[in-house]
């Protein structure tokens, strides 16, 4: 059901005849997968598809801050303005900051709580509600979740490889959004 990462064949037990026969049918079940699964809505198989890859790509320990780094540098880059704006608290002049760097893991946090749920729809709304409720009353332009959507669609890629599902991260990433934008 999920991408699938090539055998290289010097690697594998079997002699080089079976393997590149292997390596065929995998490019051929992950491209009938692909096309079966292509959609733009964020239906049961997409949402699954990206808690997977999510869980692939968030990773563990330092590579998680460089994640949450990278995703802020090209929000920041697409509206510089924000940080004055917003984040003058937690020092958004420096990304690299340990205020920053909190601020960054809380937000990964929140996110990762969001996509941990995202095949059960009642804890699903039931976390974007509360995240709402914290957003709400710090008047952030609702063009910001587009933004924060732009910067997410260009670093996970980085994260999870040529298995990214641009369609089912985008489908995906607007139900969030369109909860947390909606006040
Ligand atoms: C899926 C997207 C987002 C998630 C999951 C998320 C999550 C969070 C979380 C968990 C917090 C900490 C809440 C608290 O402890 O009170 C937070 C704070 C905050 N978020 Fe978001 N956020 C998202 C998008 C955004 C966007 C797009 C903006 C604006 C560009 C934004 C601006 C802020 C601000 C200004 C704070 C408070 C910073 C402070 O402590 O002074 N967030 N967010």
């Amino acid at each position: 059901m999920f991408c699938l990462e090539q055998v290289d064949a010097r690697d594998s037990p079997f002699d080089r005849s079976s393997s590149a026969a292997m390596n065929t049918l995998i490019v051929v079940i992950c491209t009938l997968v692909a096309v079966a699964t292509a959609s733009t809505e964020c239906g049961p198989l997409q949402r699954l598809k990206v808690k997977q890859q999510w869980s692939v790509g968030f990773g563990t320990a330092n590579h998680r801050i460089d994640i949450g780094t990278a995703l802020w540098r090209s929000i920041f880059h697409q509206a510089p303005q924000a940080i004055d704006q917003l984040f003058k608290r937690v020092e958004g002049h420096d990304l690299y900051s340990g205020k920053f760097q909190a601020h960054s893991m809380r937000v990964l946090g929140g996110l990762n709580m969001v996509i941990s749920v995202m095949d059960d729809d009642t804890l699903l709304h039931s976390i974007l509600e509360h995240l709402r409720d914290q957003h709400k009353d710090r008047a952030i332009p609702r063009n910001y979740f587009k933004v924060f959507k732009a910067a997410l669609m260009k670093v996970m890629p980085y994260s999870i490889g040529r298995c990214f599902d641009k369609e089912a991260w985008s489908s995906c990433f607007d139900v969030i959004t369109d909860t947390l934008g909606d006040y």
